[in-house]
């Protein structure tokens, strides 16, 4: 059956009357099944290229669930510990895959020396991921290690899908990176405040690294 435009309705409308959807050509006439296809299987709108934008979400939702434990270091600064790190540990998954996604689609000049210095910062990245869980879970606490808690707890903002050259790379994961080496130091004060050096001392080595690899990728561009 063929409908003017006017008449169009939406996709399930016109299944269940046996008419044609209108988003297709209305001049042809599409099969029951294909329409049927149509509305399991419905087209995905485009994607953008840039992923969305979050506010960044901090630590302290107080809902990481804690678990008894002999270590020495009271409650209530373990409880504070733990929510601080949970936000720390998202935000090192994040970086992490941040520099892998600069790793695989960074062309241009330098491409071999900016490819692997990348790998190499994602390998360290790594590293803190695994230093800021164990930490969390030796205090008691239940690492929100997966991906999709790491995007509701890391404190960056999502990295652009379309970058390719290795200027525009080096520029934009250095924001991350500047980003969160700020928090970190917010953090190390957090740490010592509550009374918790070892915290502190795990936050402060991963500073200075994080800075370290600021230095490797803004002497790229600066000068
Ligand atoms: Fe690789």
């Amino acid at each position: 059956m063929r409908l003017p435009v006017s008449d169009c309705t939406d996709a399930t409308e016109m299944v269940a009357d046996g008419t044609v959807p209108c988003r297709w050509d209305y001049r042809k006439t599409i099969s029951r099944r294909a329409a049927l296809a149509a509305i399991a299987f419905p087209r995905r709108p485009k994607e953008t290229l840039v992923a969305k934008d979050k506010t960044p979400k901090n630590a302290g939702n107080g809902k990481t669930q804690m678990h008894k434990t002999m270590n020495p270091i009271s409650e209530n600064i373990r409880g504070a510990m733990v929510e601080l790190l949970q936000a720390h540990l998202g935000t090192a998954i994040d970086i992490t895959y941040q520099t892998k996604q600069a790793h695989w689609n960074v062309k241009g000049m330098n491409f071999i020396a900016v490819h692997e210095l990348f790998d190499d910062l994602h390998d360290l990245t790594e590293g803190y991921v695994d230093d800021i869980a164990e930490r969390l879970t030796a205090i008691g606490g239940q690492a929100h290690g997966t991906v999709q808690a790491s995007v509701q707890n890391s404190l960056l903002d999502a990295y652009p899908l379309d970058l390719v050259k290795s200027e525009d790379h080096l520029r934009r994961l250095t924001e991350s990176y500047a980003k969160w080496s700020a928090a970190v130091e917010k953090g190390i004060e957090e740490a010592s405040e509550a009374g918790d050096p070892l915290t502190e001392d795990l936050l402060t080595g991963i500073g200075r690294g994080l800075d370290k690899s600021i230095y490797f990728m803004e002497s790229h561009f600066q000068g």
